[in-house]
Parts: structure tokens; C-alpha cells; sequence
């Protein structure tokens, strides 16, 4: 079996947490587990119902990954087989496995400031430049899109960007700004809402000084102040349906999730972001992603050698 990432193993130990409650649970579930390998035709089939559900394109390396993380939902449901969890997801859409299996499949992977450098570039330039255009009457709201948002630290490190940017800056126009974040994800969306971050989560790239100005501690958690968390509005959004109805955005945060992707979906996915991008509009996307292989609606921008992305003027829509 090829070894999980960090990512990847968390994933399983949020089930066997959830359901190892209980020796007999858990011994249960490894015999289920024993019991249930996934053979190659229900790993086909499994895939190509993964990727037409949320786009996630699977190699064939990664049967494991399908095995490990829909083994819970096997004992869940009662299922004999992974093949008979299949056929209750599309016979059975009354019983919601659609999203369970898109839920276990997702990969949540995040954390605060991620890569630090997006925000330093919004702090240095992008939000300058918007106070710029929203004091040149140029623009009347700065809207502003997350648009695979885990649970919730990237949303509220820019929402944090921005605080503190009205904190230097103090009667900064962008005071009223609008964050929108969305995920596919109901258990990730859940987490996010509640902005409550046990230890592990704040120790992945949350200043202590920025921790102790907006986040008040209660018992092992730390909870977000009120008024950073209603900066954001978190909605359900599968990035395969259409997002138009979202309305237009002078900055989109598209990161760490394409890899997940196939090359035909990018692309199409990068034609409709630039659709609801602003003139001029920014994008970020994740430090190992590019845009230039699939659309050339971007031009990309390097600064202190890092990437982002604008809306090409002659691209709008
Ligand atoms: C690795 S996390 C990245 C989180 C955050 N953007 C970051 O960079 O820290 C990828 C997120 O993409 C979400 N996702 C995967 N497929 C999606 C889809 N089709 N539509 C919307 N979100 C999706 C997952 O639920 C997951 O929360």
C-alpha cells in the first residue's frame, strides 16, 4: 500500500476518531475494513463518480486513498461491499451519500497567513491600490471571492489582513469590504462558521500578537471576535456548478484546490473566474499552481519573485 500523506492520513484519523468511540466500534470497523478491499472495478467506478460529483481526478495510484476514506461510510451505511455503497449513492439519493462520499473525499488541508506571501502582497499593494479606487470613486465596493475556503483560516486571514490594514490606515475606505467563502465541503463549512480553532490549528501559522488582538480563549479553543467572523459569508458551492450568481470580484483566492483537478476542468474553471473578475482584478492561486498552461485571460505578476495574477483589461467579459 503507498504511504498517506499528512493530509491524506488525517483524514482517516477524523473517522476512526468519530467512530472509534467504543472497543466494539472500533474492532468492528477494522474487521469491516479487512472484509471490504476495494477491487479494481469498484475503484473505476468509484473514480469516475468522485470526479463527476466534484471534480477531483483520481490516478490510478490512488485506490488507497478511496479505500481509506470511505471505509467509515461502508460500516456507516451498512454496506457489504463498496460497490453496494455506490449503487445506495445513485439509487438512493434520498439518503445524502452523494455529499458524504464528496465530503470524505476532499482534502481540507490549511492553515493561517498560508505561504505568508499573499498576504504581505495584499498588505503592500493590492489593498493600497483598492483604497486608491475606492477613494477615486472609481469603485464603490471591493468584493473579494474564497473560493475553496476549508475551515475558514484563509477567508479570516484576509478578513485579519484587512483589520489590520484599516488599523495602520485608520479611516481606510476598505473598512466595508465584502468576503464571500465557499467550499464543497458541509463538514469544513461547519468548522468555518463556528471560527473556533483548537491549539493544533492556531500553531499552524497564527502570530501570537494577532491571535491575542482578535481571538479570546475558552478552554482549549480560541474563538474569533465577533466582528472578524461577520466579515465573512460562508456558502456551499460545488466549483463545477455555475458561480456567476455570485457577482463580480475585484480579488479571488482559487488556491491549493485545482491541483486536485483535471486539465480540462482548469481550464474551464479559469474561464469562468476570469468571467466574474473584476477589470484589472487579482487572483491568487496556490504556490505550486500556474494558470499559464490554461487560460491566457491572466497576466501574471511577480513580485519579491512571488506570483499572483490579474484580469487581462482586454479580457473582460
Ligand atoms: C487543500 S484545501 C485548500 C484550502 C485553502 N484554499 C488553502 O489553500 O489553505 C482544498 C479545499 O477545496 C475544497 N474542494 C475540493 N473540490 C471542490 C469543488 N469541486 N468545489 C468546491 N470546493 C472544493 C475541499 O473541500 C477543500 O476544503
Amino acid at each position: 500500500m503507498a504511504s498517506l500523506s499528512e493530509s491524506e492520513r488525517g483524514k482517516g484519523v477524523v473517522l476512526s476518531k468519530v467512530e472509534g468511540r467504543g472497543e466494539g466500534v472500533r474492532l468492528k470497523k477494522e474487521n469491516t475494513r479487512i472484509m471490504n478491499q476495494l477491487s479494481d472495478t469498484e475503484f473505476k467506478q468509484l473514480r469516475n463518480y468522485i470526479e463527476k460529483n466534484c471534480g477531483i481526478a483520481l490516478g490510478d495510484e490512488k485506490a488507497y486513498l478511496v479505500e481509506n476514506r470511505l471505509a467509515g461510510l461502508l460500516a456507516q451505511t451498512n454496506s457489504a461491499s463498496f460497490d453496494e455503497l455506490l449503487r445506495k449513492a445513485v439509487g438512493q439519493p434520498e439518503l445524502g451519500l452523494r455529499d458524504k462520499i464528496v465530503d470524505a473525499m476532499t482534502t481540507n488541508e490549511t492553515s493561517w497567513f498560508r505561504d505568508q506571501y499573499p498576504y504581505e502582497i495584499l498588505d503592500t499593494t493590492i489593498f493600497k491600490q483598492f483604497s486608491r479606487e475606492l477613494a477615486a470613486g472609481r469603485c464603490k465596493k471591493v468584493r473579494i471571492w474564497c473560493a475553496a475556503c476549508s475551515t475558514g483560516q484563509e477567508p479570516y486571514s484576509v478578513a485579519l489582513t484587512l483589520r489590520e490594514f484599516a488599523r495602520k490606515n485608520p479611516g481606510s475606505p476598505l473598512q466595508n469590504a465584502e468576503l464571500i467563502a465557499t467550499d464543497i465541503s458541509p463538514s469544513v463549512l461547519f468548522l468555518a462558521i463556528a471560527g473556533r480553532f483548537d491549539q493544533i490549528a492556531m500553531s499552524r501559522g497564527m502570530p501570537p500578537e494577532i491571535r491575542d488582538r482578535y481571538f479570546t480563549s475558552s478552554g482549549k479553543v480560541w474563538v474569533l471576535n465577533d466582528a472578524v467572523r461577520k466579515m465573512v459569508t460562508f456558502k456551499k458551492l460545488n466549483l463545477q456548478d455555475d458561480f456567476l450568481s455570485l457577482g463580480k470580484f475585484d480579488l479571488v483566492f482559487c488556491r491549493n484546490v485545482m491541483i486536485y483537478f483535471s486539465d480540462t476542468f482548469k481550464r474551464d474553471l479559469f474561464k469562468r473566474i476570469a468571467a466574474l473578475t473584476q477589470p484589472g482584478g487579482v487572483l491568487f492561486l496556490g504556490a505550486s499552481e500556474s494558470a499559464v498552461p490554461y487560460t491566457d485571460q491572466f497576466t501574471m505578476i511577480s513580485e519579491n519573485r512571488h506570483l499572483y495574477y490579474k484580469l487581462r483589461k482586454e479580457a473582460r467579459q
